[in-house]
């Protein structure tokens, strides 16, 4: 993506369905894992935020927040996801798309206003969505009168600075007018904010804004846990006598990006450099991403963290740039035969 270009956005709800739940635990495993891959083999392609629902709505069990530069990616994503084999349990209770713009109003003291044609996630351990839709009444006031009333919208919204709103606009592309996206560590305190914001003379003016979802930011592979079912940390494994594990094939490591593998239970992010292989915990110490979503970094011995842009040293696991504070946990690794083994 450019980074500087105004940009599409996916919140696309999934829901499974309960006989999958029924089927073997090894097919249920093999089926997140096939389900996973296809998915971030887009990640070159779009920005990807995933979230659990399992707990919070009846209707929905995981988001896939997308942005992407390119509206035909979402198409391609959904095709190839819908293509395997956990895509015959899952089906779409909730689709909103929309596009990144400058809001018509002005507020000189916002910081950032600048950049909000980017979509830049947070760390936000919870994300609140709903579409929403103006009166056509809002329409016909004069423009200085909705002025003043956005404005009293942003002060109530500067007293909660943990709050994020992120504003995506539909009109024309999809039912809604806008998406609405609050990122915070908080659910009190935006339940607090909507609270106040109920009171505010634009509220009168609402038409929509239901459905809310209560989303909670996790890895692809947490939030395909949470749905339930096997782990995919579960498949079978193959442990030779000095304790390592065979966990790839040097083929399966193109070099381009990570890949995720289990050695045990201990999910790890394996990245091929020239001829070596590194292997990392998957888990970044800053976040709950997935670091097998990195970036190896020109330099060949420094890994970004595809969130926040934590930076780890990929030798020794420690931390050496961005957020991120405490070291990762580093395997050691041996190469035989074609297959990568790693030992915990
Ligand atoms: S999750 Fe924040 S830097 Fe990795």
């Amino acid at each position: 993506m450019t980074g500087t270009a105004r940009q599409y956005v996916r919140f696309l709800f999934l829901k499974l369905e309960s006989a999958w739940r029924r089927l073997e635990a090894d097919e249920q495993a093999r089926q997140k894992v096939q389900f996973a891959t296809t998915l971030l083999s887009f990640r070159a392609k779009l920005l990807l935020r995933t979230y659990s629902l399992s707990g919070t709505r009846g209707d929905a069990d995981l988001l896939l927040w997308q942005v992407s530069d390119d509206l035909e990616v979402f198409q391609e994503v959904q095709t190839a996801v819908f293509s395997t084999d956990l895509a015959g349990y899952l089906s779409i209770p909730h689709s909103y798309v929309g596009m990144t713009r400058k809001s018509i109003y002005q507020f000189p003291d916002r910081a950032g206003e600048a950049d909000s044609i980017v979509v830049k996630p947070q760390d936000s351990r919870f994300l609140f969505v709903y579409p929403f839709v103006k009166t056509r009444a809002w329409y016909a006031l004069p423009h200085e009168e909705r002025q003043a009333m956005m404005q009293e919208h942003v002060t109530i919204g500067r007293a909660h600075p943990d709050v994020r709103l992120n504003t995506i606009y539909s009109y024309g592309l999809d039912d809604q007018e806008f998406v609405l996206a609050f990122e915070s560590d908080d659910p009190g305190d935006f339940l607090d904010l909507v609270m106040e914001l109920r009171e505010t003379k634009a509220s009168a003016y609402t038409q929509r804004d239901v459905p809310i979802f209560t989303c909670l930011q996790m890895s692809l592979w947490q939030a395909l846990d949470a749905m339930g079912g096997r782990s995919a940390a579960t498949l079978a494994e193959v442990v030779d006598q000095a304790g390592f594990t065979d966990v790839a094939g040097v083929g399966d490591l193109d070099g381009s990006g990570g890949l995720r593998v289990y050695c045990g239970r201990e999910a790890i992010a394996l990245f091929k450099v020239g001829e070596r292989v590194f292997a990392v915990a998957d888990s970044c110490t800053h976040g709950r991403a997935s670091l097998s979503e990195g970036t190896v970094l020109a330099d060949g011995c420094t890994l970004q963290c595809p969130w926040h842009e934590g930076r780890f040293d990929l030798e020794s696991g420690r931390p050496c740039g961005g957020p991120a504070r405490v070291p990762i946990k580093t395997f050691e690794v041996k190469i035989e035969a074609g297959r990568v083994l790693v030992r915990s």
